[in-house]
């Protein structure tokens, strides 16, 4: 057996090979030099590999919808920087923040939160970012699918490793909602609400969720993944998600950049994820309130595994769990569970 691995870890599938070094630089390459044409051979000599190879991978980069102009005897361009989530765009923006040094970039792949759950048992470092142009079975919460269409939303999911007792994890999900929150205002200029404990809603609709992870001992949290999806630049929702979700594009009617959101993301991530670990659940809460609708005096739906009634949202305890009032005045503790809106 592999020394350091135990039977389960050996016999597990190996995780899908993330995006090659070489492509990321390709990517760059073509965003740093904008409008002018580099030729193929100039180009596979940059990053080291053959012509073939760059005409293969620029195939590639076409397919996830960058608008690569020229062919293999002129040489190639693109009119502008490439809105692809690859590591070395990404880090760019993410300087001073734990984000920016392990990116794991990925064309397709199931789910960003399976690929970081396996890097965290892994032993992969605090701030770890696995992120995809689309995913195939990207996972949502109660054991909800979610919509991942290539290259129109970010789905990215974030490794943590807080010092802290589980009983705090409701208070951490608080703050990855609290960051896209953020991001989302801010990159669409518009008002967004938060339905407990982290769906961000533009008018109403869905536009980002939130599904946490994590691997706890009964006191202490090994690791937590944060897994984000955030509907961008989608034209319309499929099916029966039109009527719940909506994305920033058909909020604003314009396209928004995913690289400069995500940054957003992560810087805001970053902000509150500090305050957490230095100030504990208070400020969050505070924030929360600030800003969600459903914090207090909201008639909401619960439902739960075992529960479902409906009642008026009363605040939330110390640890980020939400109060809410029966009609009878008996006061419900939701740990966790759908929140709707009731009529
Ligand atoms: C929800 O049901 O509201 C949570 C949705 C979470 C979706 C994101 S997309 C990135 C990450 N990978 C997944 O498989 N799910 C999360």
């Amino acid at each position: 057996m592999a020394p350091g691995k135990s039977r389960a870890q050996k016999n597990r599938p190996s995780l899908p090979r993330r995006t090659d070094k070489r492509i990321d630089a390709l990517l760059s390459l073509l965003s740093e030099n904008t409008t002018i044409v580099i030729s193929g051979a100039q180009i596979a000599k940059e990053i080291g590999v053959r012509r073939q190879t760059v005409w293969r991978w620029i195939e590639t980069l076409r397919a996830a919808g960058v608008k690569v102009k020229g062919h293999p005897r002129t040489g190639y361009h693109i009119e502008r920087a490439a809105d692809v989530l690859a590591p070395k765009l990404l880090a760019r923006g993410l300087r001073g923040t734990p984000f920016a040094k392990h990116i794991f970039h990925f064309f397709k792949v199931d789910s960003t939160n399976t690929v970081a759950m396996r890097l965290g048992e892994e032993g992969e470092a605090h701030g770890t970012v696995v992120v995809a142009e689309e995913q195939t079975s990207g996972r949502g919460r109660a054991g909800h699918s979610w919509h991942s269409e290539k290259a129109a939303g970010i789905y990215v999911s974030i490794l943590l490793q807080p010092q802290i007792s589980p009983m705090l994890a409701p208070a951490l999900t608080l703050v990855a909602g609290l960051a896209a929150y953020d991001a989302i205002a801010e990159g669409s200029g518009l008002l967004p609400d938060i339905r407990w404990p982290n769906d961000v809603l533009l008018k109403g609709k869905k536009v980002c969720g939130i599904l946490t992870e994590m691997q706890t001992e009964p006191d202490r949290m090994h690791f937590a993944v944060v897994g984000i999806g955030i509907n961008v630049n989608q034209s319309k929702m499929p099916g029966e998600l039109a009527s719940i979700a909506t994305s920033m594009r058909m909020e604003t009617g314009r396209a928004h950049s995913r690289l400069e959101l995500l940054a957003r993301l992560l810087w805001h991530l970053d902000r509150y994820y500090n305050q957490f670990i230095a100030e504990g659940a208070a400020p969050i809460l505070r924030r929360f309130a600030e800003v969600s609708s459903y914090f207090e005096g909201k008639r909401v739906r619960i439902s739960t595994s075992t529960d479902n009634f409906v009642g008026t949202t009363a605040g939330l305890e110390p640890m980020g769990i939400l109060r809410v009032k029966r009609d009878d005045g008996k006061i419900e503790s939701v740990i966790s569970g759908t929140v709707a809106e009731a009529e």
